[in-house]
């Protein structure tokens, strides 16, 4: 390996501060594929009783080796996820994080956050080679454990914020929905938002769609799953050819900068919409300048940005590639060249900006 010259001075104890950072990350980076491996081998619902247990116990109770519950303690216990109790050697986890970690109804919930970032992680020798030639990676393309972690992590957002406080915020739509609107969910996913207001909303109608046709068969489950199948239907398609037309509302919730063309989107949009329709964009929070965004939600976001979404919009044509941190004024700019003429932010939440859009 080649040896670099290093000819500027370098102060020390900085340079020792900074490898201490690192190692908590590099901690931190592993502790994605340990919260996994918590939630899908129920240790944390194992703990979630809050009872002092040894690793033996919590072996027992969730059925694995005492061995790996064991490391696995400790490593939670390092990472201050579980507490340990030094004088009986037994291990709880606190009620806070019980709920972050074991109540998917709960705002809180994080499981879904920590598969996302596994999945991404796993991908990533893809997005190297990627990297060095500016292809795209689709986002069908990745590990399913981008896809359920995405659809578990942003349904937490949805159950707190859409039918609470972002619906609302749109100018007329609540009524519209509870009297009985069309409704079309562009970049559906596995359909949790079109669920969501599916069972809010059984006067209504709404037709998810998504690119990503494995994505749309777990979406059509999903929706069999809720009961809600008869008002919730699901198509295949990019967003340039969503299907119908005449639609009240037309939603977007974190998938319009995943696109390769949102200006194109933006346009079909226009031709979907009856003329006193809504669009409601649902995008990452982010400020407009680098700088604005250079904070832990931005930092996460870059970095999904990096593995995920620009990838993604790079792998369609015209490949605009706006990234996860557009923020405000580019996504205004995009529905503005979309033909759209009123634009407005309606809502706000640490992790997102709601955007309201009409003709
Ligand atoms: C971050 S996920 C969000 C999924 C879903 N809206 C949710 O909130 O759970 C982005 C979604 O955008 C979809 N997508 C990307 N480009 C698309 C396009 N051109 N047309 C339709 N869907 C697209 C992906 O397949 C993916 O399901």
């Amino acid at each position: 390996m080649a040896t670099i010259e290093h000819t500027r001075p370098v102060d020390e104890e900085k340079l020792m501060q900074f490898v201490f950072r690192a190692v908590d990350e590099v901690g931190a980076a592993l502790n994605a594929a340990l919260v996994v491996m918590g939630d899908k081998l129920g240790l944390y619902r194992a703990l979630a009783d809050g009872a002092h247990v040894s690793p033996a116990e919590l072996a027992d109770r969730a059925g694995i080796a005492e061995r790996y519950a064991r490391e696995w303690l400790n490593a939670q216990a390092a990472g201050g996820y579980v507490d340990y109790h030094p004088d009986t050697c037994r291990y709880s986890l606190p009620a806070e994080n019980a709920v972050a970690l074991t109540d998917a109804s709960s705002p809180a919930y994080l499981a879904g956050f920590f598969e996302i970032a596994l999945g991404s992680v796993l991908d990533s020798p893809k997005i190297i080679e990627v990297a060095k030639s500016g292809a795209g990676f689709g986002w069908g393309e990745h590990h399913p454990h981008v896809h359920n972690g995405c659809e578990s992590f942003f349904r937490a957002g949805y159950n707190a914020n859409l039918l609470s406080s972002w619906l609302p915020s749109l100018d007329g739509v609540v009524e519209k929905l509870e009297q009985g609107a069309r409704v079309a969910d562009i970049g559906c996913g596995h359909g949790a938002s079109t669920i969501l207001m599916a069972t809010a909303f059984p006067n209504s109608t709404f037709v998810g769609s998504d690119y990503h046709d494995g994505s749309i068969a777990t979406a059509r489950q999903r929706a069999e799953e809720a009961g809600v199948a008869d008002r919730a239907t699901f198509e295949i398609a990019p967003a340039a050819t969503h299907p119908g037309g005449d639609y009240d509302l037309v939603t977007m919730f974190d998938c319009l900068h995943d696109m390769g063309d949102p200006v194109g989107a933006a346009r079909r949009v226009r031709e979907l919409l009856a003329p006193d329709g809504t669009w409601m964009i649902v995008e990452p929070n982010a400020g407009d300048r680098v700088e604005d965004n250079l904070n832990p939600v931005g930092r996460t976001y870059y970095s999904f940005s990096t593995l995920l979404c620009t990838p993604a919009s790079l792998s369609q044509e015209v490949g605009l590639a706006l990234g996860a941190q557009a923020g405000e004024a580019r996504i205004h700019d995009v529905v503005e060249s979309g033909g759209l003429t009123r634009f407005r932010r309606a809502a706000e939440t640490p992790f997102n900006l709601v955007f309201e859009a009409k003709l």
